[in-house]
């Protein structure tokens, strides 16, 4: 058995190296994005794992398919990158990362906790020597209503972890799970916009999704709305979020994923002359010039507990299905 590793992390390669060992897999690993110009790298290889980066167009399914690759297995757990629907056409077995929720959980309370507390005021006044208190009266959470935006593993345990808080929990999910409700009422997405003083979006990107925070939606928020958003990007409509964060009507955001980030999160870019309205990350630098707007490269996941698990799901997911003929971390659909 034969796979190719992309897009991997120096701190993946010794999880992926050593499981191929075990299970006696032939590796290729590099550190390249799966396009048409590194697609080569899989020749010969049975099943190919990515993270979010890669590109699964039609014409680079094409190519893994006459290569005999039967597995492709992403190291996320969002698999909107994956084209799914063209790679089942093709008859392409598809999984995606399935480690544990608690770190992206547990980054999402802190984001809440930092927007509430104005922790970016905070942070860059006291470097400045700055040691007042102006702007920085705070909330707490026991007074508050928070909405979770998509109940599933991540927004469940988000929920599991805010009930320690006190709040008023609210949840929106297509699927209504029996522990979410031991902590939360399950309620609509315009109940969740209009009470809440906090949202928190943990939604998967569909068709049905992008852009779901626009003008209409933010419209209906309370005056002040926090808004975190650690999922990805395109959930939000950016221009509505400037008009928001413009007029006030939100009063903090934190977005750990931005609209156009493929390609561009965890490289460095701090040389870029960012002077088009067609770069990706420009609308975002103007956002970020706000002192309530908090960006972070695409890091909740970032633990050593999740990192781990989502290299090994990788390798784990081609061999189970090429071993047994399915897989824990089959996508469901
Ligand atoms: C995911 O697992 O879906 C993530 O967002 C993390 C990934 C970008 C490495």
């Amino acid at each position: 058995m034969k796979i190719t590793a992309y897009e991997v992390r120096p701190d993946e390669e010794p999880v992926i190296r050593n499981l191929c060992e075990k299970y006696g897999i032939d590796v290729v690993i590099t550190r390249a994005n799966l396009d048409d110009t590194t697609v080569n790298l899989a020749e010969g290889s049975d099943g190919i794992t990515t993270l979010g980066q890669s590109t699964y167009s039609n014409e680079v399914l094409d190519e893994l398919k006459k290569m005999g690759v039967k597995v492709l297995a992403s190291r996320c757990v969002g698999y909107n990158h994956m084209n799914v629907e063209y790679a089942k056409k093709l008859g392409f077995k598809l999984c995606n990362g399935t480690y544990a929720p608690n770190g992206v959980a547990e980054y999402s309370v802190m984001a809440i906790l930092m927007c509430m507390r104005h922790q970016k005021k905070a942070l860059y006044n006291t470097n400045d020597n700055d040691f007042t208190l102006k702007g920085k009266m705070g909330r707490e959470l026991r007074s508050l209503t928070v909405g979770v935006l998509g109940a599933g593993k991540i927004g469940k345990t988000v929920i599991k972890i805010l009930s320690g808080f006190g709040c008023k929990i609210l949840a929106y999910d297509v699927i209504q799970d029996d522990e979410v409700k031991e902590y939360a009422t399950y309620v609509d997405m315009d109940t969740i916009y209009k009470e809440c003083d906090v949202i928190t979006i943990h939604m998967p990107l569909l068709p049905a999704t992008t852009g779901m925070i626009d003008k209409e939606a933010v419209a209906k928020m309370k005056d002040g709305v926090i808004i975190i958003n650690n999922a990805r990007g395109e959930l939000l409509d950016v221009d509505a979020i400037i008009e928001g964060i413009e007029s006030e009507k939100i009063g903090a955001l934190f977005c750990d994923a931005f609209p156009g980030e493929t390609g561009i999160i965890h490289i460095p870019h701090s040389t870029d002359i960012i002077r088009t309205e067609g770069m990706p990350y420009f609308k975002l630098k103007y956002l970020r010039s706000f002192v309530n707007v908090y960006h972070t490269p695409h890091m909740a996941f970032f633990t050593e507990e999740a990192a781990e698990s989502m290299a090994a799901c990788g390798v784990d997911s081609i061999y189970e299905i090429l071993t047994e003929g399915k897989s824990s971390h089959e996508i469901p659909c």
